[in-house]
């Protein structure tokens, strides 16, 4: 079964990439600028303020961050409470963004008095930079989401802090976004009195009950990893430029057998949810991802669901009594977190499962309590691109933020 679907997505990302169907239907054409525009264009295209910022972490990775320090309609620029986005596995800060004005968040924190600010983890589209380390040697992409909370998070959320003035921050992260939270909230516990809440989109940290059919697949070959980097690359998994111009321009217009491909694509991940999936805006989703993962993030994740743990990466006994002083990766201490969380989850989510985020609600002591959304189909994905993603998450997400900032 796993092997089967190893063998499925090997034969998908070949297909790809060797097929070439046209384009045989014109699309919008605001519909194909968006799926090329980067952030901070795109941002600018429908009215609102845009800067970008860059940040250094401590092991010298270049990071790219997108602001909009108001909206478009609510432009007062008294002290606005201050917002850090964080995206999930192969995304950027695009993902706040494809959704237009009204629909998606950074837009509809921005109009609700927020000062957004949109992390970029390392490795991904905007943050492909090193002082020293060139992105297409193999020490560049030597990291997992591990790094991203240890230095990344760290890094972005002091030089908000620092650029702002302000003394703690609210925290919105997005699957893997949640992750890399919880790294940095356990092993650098300082980081807890900066963030004034956490709310978590689809929390990832325990992974046992995980049914995205890509993270199965990997999790039998995370010991042999050859046949990983084979199948996903040695560094860089599924590299943007291939997959990315082929899958939103060539192969995602709104034609029954196209699309069904695309949905394959980019939902072999997470599985998607038709309803509340608008069609259309598919090029323009494809067009930002994926945006660019070391394949070490995906083989850690393989991992979890192998040992049902929340731990460090694991690079094997010898190399772990080296690194970490022990032959297995030590766990994080989840009871280390002391930042309010609050853990909006799905019934029908393949990622952050039901059973998962419970285990998460037991460990993180300072967790304020669990959000289920209000639909059966509500899927992974969806937390940031759902049609209704604002009235079945968002205004009540919103609803509790707004009490820490009385
Ligand atoms: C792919 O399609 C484009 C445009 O239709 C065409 O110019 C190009 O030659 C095709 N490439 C292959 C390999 O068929
Ligand atoms: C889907 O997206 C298109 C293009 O942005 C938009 O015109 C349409 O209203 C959207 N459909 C729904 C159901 O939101
Ligand atoms: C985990 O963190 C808590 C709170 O800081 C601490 O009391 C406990 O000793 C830690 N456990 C381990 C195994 O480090």
């Amino acid at each position: 079964m796993d092997f089967q679907c190893v063998v499925l997505i090997l034969l998908f990302v070949q297909n790809i990439t060797a097929k070439n169907i046209s384009l045989d239907r014109a699309t919008d054409p605001d519909i194909l600028e968006d799926a090329s525009l980067d952030t901070f264009s795109l941002i600018r295209k429908y009215g609102f303020p845009c800067e970008m910022h860059r940040v250094y972490t401590e092991d010298k990775y270049i990071l790219e961050m997108h602001r909009i320090p108001h909206g478009r309609d609510n432009v007062s620029t008294e002290k606005r409470p201050v917002v850090f986005l964080q995206h999930g596995l192969l995304s950027s800060s695009a993902e706040w963004v494809l959704m237009l004005p009204g629909k998606g968040l950074a837009y509809i924190l921005a109009e609700a008095g927020y000062d957004v600010w949109m992390g970029n983890a390392r490795g991904n589209t905007y943050s492909k930079h090193h002082v020293s380390l060139n992105p297409t040697s193999s020490s560049f992409w030597k990291f997992s989401w591990h790094e991203i909370g240890y230095y990344d998070l760290p890094a972005m959320i002091d030089y908000i802090i620092k650029e702002t003035g302000v003394a703690k921050i609210h925290y919105i992260g997005f699957s893997q976004g949640t992750t890399a939270f919880w790294v940095m909230a356990s092993t650098r516990p300082e980081y807890n009195d900066k963030i004034v809440a956490m709310q978590a989109l689809a929390p990832v940290g325990y992974v046992g009950k995980i049914r995205s059919p890509l993270i199965k697949a990997i999790a039998p070959f995370t010991n042999q990893m050859e046949i990983l980097f084979k199948i996903f690359g040695q560094n860089e998994l599924l590299s943007n430029g291939k997959v990315n111009e082929l899958a939103g321009q060539k192969y995602c217009v709104e034609e029954a057998i196209t699309q069904a491909l695309c949905t394959n694509l980019l939902f072999l991940l997470c599985g998607f949810n038709e309803e509340q999936l608008n069609a259309t805006m598919l090029p323009v989703v494809l067009g930002h991802t994926p945006a660019g993962a070391s394949t070490r993030q995906v083989v850690h994740f393989g991992q979890l669901y192998n040992s049902k743990k929340f731990v460090q990466f694991d690079h094997g006994w010898i190399s772990n009594r080296r690194i970490y002083g022990s032959f297995k990766p030590p766990a994080y201490n989840l009871s280390a977190i002391t930042t309010p969380v609050f853990l909006h989850y799905a019934d029908n989510d393949w990622l952050a499962t039901p059973d998962d985020v419970d285990k998460l609600l037991k460990e993180v002591k300072s967790a304020m309590g669990k959000y289920r959304v209000p639909m059966a189909k509500f899927n992974h994905l969806d937390f940031v691109f759902a049609i209704n993603a604002k009235e079945l998450i968002y205004d009540r997400m919103l609803n509790i933020m707004t009490q820490f900032n009385k």
